[in-house]
């Protein structure tokens, strides 16, 4: 018998406490497997952000990470990140060249290939993500929705083996939105996605899993763990005038 395949992602024991004191993130400890879309809930301040961005090294707390058999640690940054694509919640975080093209086409680049190819890689993604003709903006120009597909395209350009995106529907139009899910369905990468939205958690989550307080507080069925936290909006009672009516 195969002995079973060690996990794409492993933490264990993952506790990040940040300069001026904040415990963000407690005793997490979490795997994942080759095929999962894992999608991260929980309320504003829970620990997802900083959680994810100790899976590409851009945070190293005290425990263990390791992705694709590859111990996240000072050392290995380069391998680990040409395995971990981030899309980060800010997106003026992530762009910073000169023009679209140049922005998408820097990671590959980087990777050794040459500048031809790569710039034709970033043109095949930027028409993967909707933006056919922005090529030549300044990303700096461009709005939040479109940053975020640019910063997108700029991730999927180097093929990451895992993906990992942090509040990707923010700032998106509805039909955006909808592209945008289209497109996660296809990429046949494991993905890693933090979200509020439930649309989006529903239509490509294969788990869910709950952060409260830095702490994972329950995981499992994406529909279970909506449930069990009463996590979806729509659930909710209707927000009217009526509710912040003053009682007669
Ligand atoms: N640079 C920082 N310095 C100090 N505290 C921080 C810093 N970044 C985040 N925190 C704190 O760490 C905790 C976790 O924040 P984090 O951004 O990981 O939450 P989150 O679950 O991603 O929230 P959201 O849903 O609002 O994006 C919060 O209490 C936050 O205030
Ligand atoms: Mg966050």
């Amino acid at each position: 018998m195969q002995p079973p395949s060690p996990p794409l992602v492993q933490v264990r024991q993952l506790s990040y406490t940040y300069a001026d004191g904040t415990l963000a993130l407690d005793n997490i400890n979490f795997d994942m497997s080759a095929g999962e879309t894992v999608v991260l809930l929980g309320a504003n301040g829970s620990g997802k952000t900083t959680f994810v961005l100790h899976l590409n090294g851009l945070l190293l707390g005290q425990g263990h990470v390791t992705v694709g058999g590859v111990v996240v640690r000072k050392e290995t940054l380069t391998e680990v990140r040409r395995r971990v694509g981030v899309v980060f919640q800010n997106s003026d975080e992530q762009l910073f060249m000169s023009s679209v093209l140049e922005d998408v086409a820097f990671g590959p680049q980087n990777l050794g290939i040459p500048p031809s190819q790569a710039y034709a890689v970033a043109q095949q993604m930027l028409e993967r993500v909707g933006l056919p003709d922005a090529g030549h903006k300044v990303p700096y120009h461009l709005s939040s929705g479109e940053k975020k597909r640019v910063a997108i395209a700029g991730v999927l350009a180097m093929q990451p083996d895992v993906l990992i995106l942090d509040e990707p529907t923010v700032y998106l139009d509805p039909p955006g939105q909808r592209t945008l899910i289209g497109l996660l369905r296809e990429l046949p990468q494991p993905k890693i996605i933090v979200t509020h939205d439930m649309v989006l958690a529903r239509a490509v989550g294969t788990r869910a899993v709950f952060f409260s307080k830095g702490r994972i507080a329950g995981e499992g069925k994406v529909a279970s763990v909506i449930e069990e936290f009463q996590w979806d909006a729509s659930d909710d009672q209707p927000i009217g005038p009526s509710a912040c009516a003053p009682p007669v």
